[in-house]
């Protein structure tokens, strides 16, 4: 199957891969969401192999948009964050090309997927002007995007704040490893976001990754300036950007 207007979105995490077909007029998905857990240990061959299955699974055959936690330069993975360290230096875009046949494919960040996905459809689209999307998860990933053009490979999560970097002050599993109230954690996070609005300026900030469903314990507490707001599209955001990528020929 393939279909005007849509295409394929795959979320490759350190424990699941997630896609499904994506209608790009709406950023809904048009299917069930279908996701197979990450092979152990997630290399680049045994990680292609999963995607072809859950290609195969969907029954697509057209163009295929494909996120990593990694930065990724003209397909290539540059670093490797919660998968396999061979990922890096890997050809990641020809790799998958090769696995689903030789159709059109485009490889990119995780947090940028997500970024594209909640400037056009999500929590951003109100919002003129720049906007920082921020995923609070194992680490922290930043999307920054204008006018819906995004800067790939932000990395905002390895910025040092205060001699520390951002994802080791304020991810959420630093709040989960320790133990620290919504209100402590807020304190970490307003240390972030303050030090990030001062150098970027955006106009908003979204914060997504999962913690985001609870924001209202913690959005509120935040002290600084920009407006932050919670992601709307949760755990499509990584899928329906990749598939936003591969339509609109964005190659990082
Ligand atoms: C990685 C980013 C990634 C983010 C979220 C960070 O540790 O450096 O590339 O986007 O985690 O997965």
């Amino acid at each position: 199957m393939s279909a005007r207007g849509h295409a394929f979105g795959i979320d490759i995490g350190g424990s699941g891969v997630k896609g499904a077909v994506v209608n790009l007029d709406t950023g809904e998905l048009a299917q069930e969401r279908i996701k197979i857990a990450t092979p152990q240990p997630s290399t680049p061959e045994a990680v292609a192999a999963t995607v072809a299955e859950l290609v195969a699974k969907a029954d697509w055959d057209g163009p295929v948009g494909i996120t990593l936690p990694a930065v990724v330069l003209d397909g290539v993975a540059r670093t490797a964050a919660n998968i396999d360290r061979g990922w890096i230096g890997t050809d990641a875009r020809a790799l998958f090309a090769d696995a689903l046949g030789g159709r059109q494919v485009t490889v990119l960040n995780d947090a940028d997927a997500a970024g594209l996905a909640e400037d056009r459809y999500g929590a951003a689209r109100e919002y003129a002007g720049s906007v920082l999307l921020l995923t609070f998860g194992t680490g922290i990933g930043s999307a920054l995007i204008y006018r819906g053009a995004l800067v790939p490979n932000t990395e905002l999560g390895h910025m040092e704040v205060g001699g520390m970097e951002t994802e080791h002050r304020a991810a959420a599993s630093v709040k989960e490893r320790r133990e620290l109230s919504f209100a402590q954690w807020a304190a970490e996070v307003s240390t972030v976001l303050i030090a990030l609005e001062n150098l970027f300026w955006p106009n908003v900030i979204v914060a997504g990754g999962g913690i985001s469903r609870d924001s209202d314990q913690w959005i509120p507490l935040l002290t600084n300036r920009t407006p932050v707001i919670p992601a709307h599209l949760r755990n499509t955001a990584g899928i329906v950007g990749a598939a936003m990528a591969v339509h609109d020929g964005i190659t990082p």
